[in-house]
């Protein structure tokens, strides 16, 4: 490999104060990118700036939250108040542990590997929707796995679980439950997962919610699915940078039963070796303290429902325009008929087998949904994919 050393010359030439224009081109890329992201969950309605002084400083929670240790540039404190809250909001029994994570691809990671440690010998079950993150958890712990069928609508098929958990009677069971599939927001009701198993003939079990996008939404929401601690999940995960868009990809696991036994403090941190990344991230921890203090539960609860609402309106105008399109109660997500690749590549819209989704996330307005409809009405009165283009008014804040 060849190293350019033009650039780096160049690179060290910068005078430290500035943002060099490769960088500012990369920020007017990324503010005309989010403007019309309807297609990926990451909320843009809350401001991080004034935290930016702390981009100064290295902020890295090293080991174990609940030890301080050896290293001092750290904010365990703050991450133990986020993770209480989580705790309380996902009802997590006395003797619960957790950590800030580098979001919720590790969370499930994590709550896989404490199913595996509690429970070894045991297969691993997640539906047809579950994210891809979930199979290459279970690979990467060298879990045997079984692919359980979903239903059209993304939420796993309790029948097929007990199919299969049937054929492995004898051997634990850590089942993943999606808690808003990737692609269509679907809930798998933990409760009907143990019933599943009880019939299935499966006594020891493990249970890990993948709760990336919707389970804050949903905790907060009077008539929420079974999804939680209380349910009867034994760990849960979220994404720190999809409902509260932390400009930080970050997550938050919390662990219902504890770890029991701690593994010994490495001495040249201080600290116990809990978590999967050991050095961690500080400053995820006090983004989501302080999009948490900012909003307050009653801000999440009004986030959410403003989203539902609006998902509710872009169902209405799709039903105005004869877009066929449904959504799964209470979702951000609204299914689409995949339209043509100019549309879907404006909006950042992903596909599958026909069908597109656009995310009502907080941020997201009617003027981006008015938009979009726009675009489809122009193709159904016949107009060419490229005059869509053209026509396409850029959305400013
Ligand atoms: C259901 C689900 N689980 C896990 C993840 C992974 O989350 P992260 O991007 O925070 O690793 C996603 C991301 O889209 C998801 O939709």
């Amino acid at each position: 490999m060849t190293t350019d050393i033009t650039m780096l010359r160049r690179a060290t030439a910068m005078p430290p104060s500035e943002m060099a224009p490769r960088y500012q081109e990369l920020l007017r890329r990324l503010t005309t990118a989010a403007r019309t992201n309807l297609g990926f969950p990451a909320a843009t309605d809350i401001d991080y700036r004034p935290l930016a002084p702390l981009l100064g400083v290295l902020l890295n929670n090293l080991g174990d939250p609940w030890t301080d240790g050896v290293w001092p540039l750290h904010a365990k404190g703050i991450e133990r108040d986020v993770l209480s809250f989580f705790a309380q909001l996902f009802r997590a029994p006395a003797g619960w542990t957790g950590y800030l994570t580098s979001g919720g691809t590790e969370g499930n990671h994590y709550g896989l590997w404490r199913g595996r440690t509690r429970l070894p010998n045991a297969v691993a079950y997640h539906s047809a929707a579950a994210h891809y993150s979930v199979p290459k958890a279970e690979h990467l712990l060298g879990l045997p796995s079984v692919t359980v069928a979903a239903a059209a609508t993304g939420e796993i098929d309790y029948t097929d679980l007990q199919r299969q958990a049937a054929r492995f009677p004898s051997r634990p069971a850590i089942v993943t439950a999606t808690i808003g599939t990737t692609m269509t927001e679907a809930v798998d009701d933990v409760q009907r997962i143990h019933q599943a198993l009880d019939a299935a003939g499966n006594t020891h079990r493990y249970v890990h919610s993948d709760a990336a996008l919707a389970g804050v939404p949903l905790a907060v929401t009077a008539d929420r699915p079974a999804f939680d601690l209380g349910d009867g999940a034994d760990s849960i995960s979220i994404s720190g940078h999809k409902f509260f868009g932390t400009p930080l990809v970050c997550g938050v696991v919390i662990d219902g039963r504890g770890l029991g036994d701690l593994p010994p403090t490495i001495r040249y941190t201080g600290a116990p070796d809990t978590s999967i990344t050991g050095s961690r991230t500080g400053l995820g921890a006090v983004m989501l303290a302080h999009a948490l203090d900012v909003l307050g539960l009653p801000g999440l609860l009004d986030r959410a429902q403003r989203a539902r609402s609006l998902a509710a309106y872009a169902c209405h105008s799709l039903q105005a325009i004869g877009w066929p399109h449904w959504r799964n109660p209470a979702a951000f997500t609204v299914m689409l008929r995949e339209p043509p690749q100019t549309v879907r590549a404006r909006w950042h819209l992903p596909s599958t087998d026909g069908w597109s989704h656009l995310i009502c996330m907080p941020g997201i307005t009617t003027r981006h949904i008015d938009a979009l409809i726009r675009d489809l009405a122009l193709l159904l009165d016949g107009a060419q994919p490229s005059v869509v283009e053209r026509s396409a008014t850029v959305l400013r804040d």
